[in-house]
């Protein structure tokens, strides 16, 4: 790994994957080979990962909106969320990664939800690394949900309105207790958020590429935390240089 310093590793990596469909568009091929091969890169990224002491990696792995896609594509992602939870078991738990998910899980079909569901529940006292599934997730949506879990508390008398904090809305978002992302990684060359971790990214650094997601490897991988680590983070405040 040269060049990297361990001190100043991103905490928190998110991914925004995108690609797939246009990987397998150049290469004529089915869309759902490209989320195969996405797959794989997820596994690459994930052991990068925790190969270098990233202890906490989130990755946007199906939108609120992606149930408008067709039926065909959606049941091959849940089919492949379902495999992969499965045959990544074991590593996880050789390498200390705790699993978790974020979003409405609720609505996924109730096999994908039963196998990862066993695997959060399996991998749930490890320590060294989380490895955060956004599924069925929606930025907006999650806001929408804390709004509602704070306005309930208010309504049965637990809290009042002048209890409201930016802690107790971090607190009321599905990413209680995860800390926010420094680093906020794009594929495919779209400067957009697509409605990802809307509240958490406040000051994170975002690196966009356009490499497809299913070409999106290590080497990058390493290179956007570097460009991250050359950057100069200041959280509203004056530079330390001036
Ligand atoms: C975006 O590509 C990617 C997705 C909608 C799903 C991400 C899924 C994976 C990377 C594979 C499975 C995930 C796990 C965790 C095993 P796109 O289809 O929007 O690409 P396009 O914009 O080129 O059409």
């Amino acid at each position: 790994m040269p060049n990297i310093d361990p001190k100043k590793l991103p905490k928190h990596v998110a991914i925004i994957m995108d690609g797939n469909g246009r990987w397998a568009k150049k290469r004529g091929i089915n869309r759902v080979r490209g989320h195969q091969k996405g797959a794989d890169t997820v596994r690459e990224i994930v052991r990068t990962s925790r190969e270098i002491g990233v202890k906490w990696l989130t990755l946007y792995a199906f939108s609120e909106e992606n149930w408008k896609r067709s039926k065909i594509e959606i049941q091959a992602l849940m089919k492949l969320l379902k495999r992969f939870v499965k045959s990544e078991l074991e590593e996880m738990l050789e390498n200390g990664i705790r699993l978790n998910a974020i979003g409405r899980i609720e609505k996924l079909p109730e096999d994908t939800k039963k196998a990862l569901f066993d695997v959060i529940e399996k991998t749930s006292t490890n320590k060294d690394m989380v490895l955060t599934l956004a599924l069925s997730y929606g930025g907006r949506q999650e806001i929408f949900d804390a709004f509602k879990k704070i306005g309930t508390r208010i309504e049965k008398g637990d809290l009042k309105a002048d209890d409201i904090s930016e802690q107790l809305i971090s607190n009321s978002l599905y990413t209680a207790g995860m800390p926010d992302p420094d680093l906020l990684i794009r594929t495919s060359g779209e400067s957009r958020i697509s409605n990802f971790l809307l509240y958490q990214i406040a000051y994170t650094e975002i690196h966009i590429t356009s490499t497809l997601w299913p070409d999106f490897g290590k080497e990058e991988y390493l290179a956007a935390i570097l460009d991250f680590q050359e950057r100069e983070r200041r959280f509203g405040a004056t530079s330390s240089r001036e």
